[in-house]
């Protein structure tokens, strides 16, 4: 994941064209937009703004927004990086702001979700639509938003660097710790409802079996109507001090997905083993060239 500024004289469409020209080749590639891409003049997505700082954040400048959000990946690290040399190279006149090397331990796919293992040793991935077309109801923009018309397809993309007391975490037992995420590490709900089905939380109102301020129970609390968005984690490694998850998310609308949740993890008892560095939100534009058109 690289995130990248545009010099004065450089040009939306010179970068499409080179993501194009890797995007295939075993990687898959796609750009989005920062807010602060978009033309003066351009009608912009509605929720599109640069990331706030919300409340437990550290933000580092050399890890926060830009202008556009390159992002490779692919089965092969060394395909990955090779795409991503390519595209620096023709990219050259672009400043790069910063850049994020990460990995999906145990990446696999189980009844249609993508899942893998995040440095806190649990499983990710289950809360996520099964379908393509529950993905694409959750993240996809459609004509009904009010949103403009070139934007239509596209979806909101949203970074969060998290850093992860890893150390901390591991002093923890695995029975706290799951009493911290509100599933078990393989996906278990704690009240012994299978990972694939839903629990009742609504037996549980003091929270003695899956505890009020568990992270699954505060971020989908209404098992009907889950959260709006998709997410996929990345596990980044700088350093044993520096170590943690590349946290992303899609969905059509930033408000009532990403926004809406974040609110509600306030004071997880998760939260005092993450803090929060950099990332940004960024707009991934529909496919195909009409919206350089109008961008232009
Ligand atoms: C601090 C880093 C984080 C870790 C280690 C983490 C870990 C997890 C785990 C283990 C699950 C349960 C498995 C699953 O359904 O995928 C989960 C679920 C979930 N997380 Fe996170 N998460 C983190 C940050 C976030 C953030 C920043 C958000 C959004 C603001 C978020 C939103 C969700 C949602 C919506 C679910 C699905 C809940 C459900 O449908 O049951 N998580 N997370």
């Amino acid at each position: 994941m690289i995130a990248l500024d545009l010099p004065a004289d450089g040009s939306l469409r010179a970068a499409h064209r080179i993501v194009e020209e890797v995007d295939g080749d075993g990687v898959a590639a796609w750009l989005a937009l920062g807010e602060s891409a978009l033309p003066e003049a351009a009608s912009k997505p509605r929720h599109l703004k640069q990331m706030p700082s919300f409340p437990g954040d550290l933000l580092d400048p050399a890890q926060s927004h830009g202008d556009l959000l390159l992002q490779i990946t692919g089965v092969s690290a060394q395909a990955v990086r090779d795409a991503a040399d390519h595209a620096l190279r023709k990219l050259s006149q672009w400043r790069v702001r910063w850049r994020l090397d990460g990995v999906r331990p145990e990446n696999r796919t189980e009844n249609g979700k993508g899942l893998a293992r995040n440095p806190f040793h649990f499983t990710e991935g289950y809360g996520n639509p099964a379908a393509p077309a529950g993905v694409a109801e959750r993240a996809t923009i459609t004509r009904d938003q009010g949103e403009p018309s070139w934007a239509v397809g596209g979806s909101y993309q949203v970074i969060r660097v998290i850093r992860l007391a890893t150390d901390f975490w591991d002093r923890d037992t695995v029975h706290e710790q799951e009493r911290i995420v509100g599933r078990g590490r393989d996906g278990r709900w704690l009240d012994g409802t299978p990972g694939t089905e839903q629990p009742v939380f609504a037996a549980d109102p003091q929270g003695k079996i899956t505890p009020l301020d568990a992270h699954v129970r505060r971020a989908a609390p209404d098992r009907r109507n889950p959260p709006p968005l998709v997410r996929r984690g990345y596990n980044y490694h700088h350093s044993d001090d520096d170590q943690g998850l590349v946290f992303s998310c899609f969905q059509s609308d930033l408000t009532k997905g990403f926004e809406a949740v974040q609110h509600r993890l306030q004071g997880e008892a998760m939260a005092k083993y993450t803090l929060t560095v950099g990332g940004g939100y960024f707009f991934v534009p529909p496919p195909g060239e009409n919206w350089l058109q109008a961008l232009a």
